[in-house]
């Protein structure tokens, strides 16, 4: 079977299942091709918020297949391959967090979407890459304890000075190998390229960037910057990703180190065999743990508006 054989294949059955395909900006392109709805987190959450079809099949981490159950308790959602976890989610245990908030009683809790259902059912307002710095500035209280990313908390305090922001020294293990030197090099490498890097890589990096986004901005920005070269600091399906969309463009991933494995583990393969009903993993959460985690969860949706 070719790949386009396997993609066919999955259109037929999604559409005779009744299914929705949501697929995470650093999925491989020929996932993305056959995706109902592709976006960075924040986009899909609100997606897996709107979907009609009654199952949903997530093409992305384990955090964001939660996401979807929490915001779709009804729907049945698969995870597509149940190896896809990510590590920065997994970083805080619930009972630790919950030790540093009762030392902190004053400080409101921000959790980045990558993080368990079960740590978020003890945070107040979640957010992603792209509302972070918009959502932490409408929360009335400056005293933010932000978890578990430091370098996008430290990238969102100093964004916001006035706000009182402590970290907790977890992140993404890709994001964070890539350092100045990586940056220095890729500069001398293409010295008219724009640096394009997400909030997640060190502050001493985001800090020699032209422009800071979530997967999503970073795209959209390449896609409508008069500029012709960009060199890209986030997962490398990005840089896939932008070269199908913007062919009149060049673009450089910043370090071969930016290959996240969890996000690479899903095939088209795992796809068909969902439909099968043969693969995948279904997500399962306690009643409990949905309706505590969704508070922080519709906090972030409504706070975003
Ligand atoms: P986005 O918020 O840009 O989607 O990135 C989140 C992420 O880390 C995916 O791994
Ligand atoms: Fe998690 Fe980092 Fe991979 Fe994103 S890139 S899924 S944050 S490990």
């Amino acid at each position: 079977m070719t790949i386009k054989d396997v993609q066919d294949k999955i259109l037929q059955l999604k559409c005779e299942k009744d299914v929705c395909i949501l697929a995470h900006s650093y999925q491989a392109k020929e996932i993305i091709e056959i995706a109902d709805f592709t976006g960075d987190s924040f986009q899909l959450s609100i997606a897996a918020g709107q979907v009609d079809q009654k199952t949903v099949v997530m093409c992305g981490v384990r955090f964001m297949a939660e996401t979807v159950k929490i915001l779709s308790p009804d729907k049945t959602v698969i995870l597509a391959n149940p190896g896809a976890g990510c590590p920065m989610a997994e970083q805080m245990g619930k009972d630790m967090v919950q030790t540093v908030k009762d030392r902190n009683p004053d400080y409101t809790v921000v959790a980045y979407i990558n993080t368990t259902a079960e740590l978020k059912t003890i945070c107040d307002v979640c957010v992603t890459s792209s509302s972070a710095v918009r959502i932490v500035d409408k929360i009335p209280n400056n005293n933010i304890l932000f978890l578990p990313d430091c370098s996008l908390g430290a990238y969102v305090a100093g964004q916001l000075p006035h706000k009182n922001i402590k970290l907790l020294q977890g992140g993404c293990p890709v994001h964070a190998m890539v350092t100045t030197d990586d940056v220095n090099k890729a500069k001398a490498a293409h010295p008219d390229a724009l640096l394009l890097v997400h909030p997640e890589c060190v502050p001493n990096v985001v800090c020699l960037a032209d422009f800071v986004g979530s997967t999503t901005a970073i795209m959209e920005y390449a896609a409508n910057s008069e500029h012709g070269d960009f060199i890209i600091g986030t997962e490398m399906s990005i840089v896939e990703n932008l070269q199908y969309r913007c062919t009149d463009k060049r673009f450089y991933l910043l370090s071969q180190k930016f290959l996240c494995p969890n996000m690479k583990i899903t095939t088209l393969v795992d796809v068909l065999n969902c439909l099968d009903g043969n693969g995948g993993e279904e997500i399962t959460l306690d009643e409990t743990t949905i309706t505590e985690a969704r508070v922080c969860i519709d906090k972030m949706i409504e706070l975003s508006a």
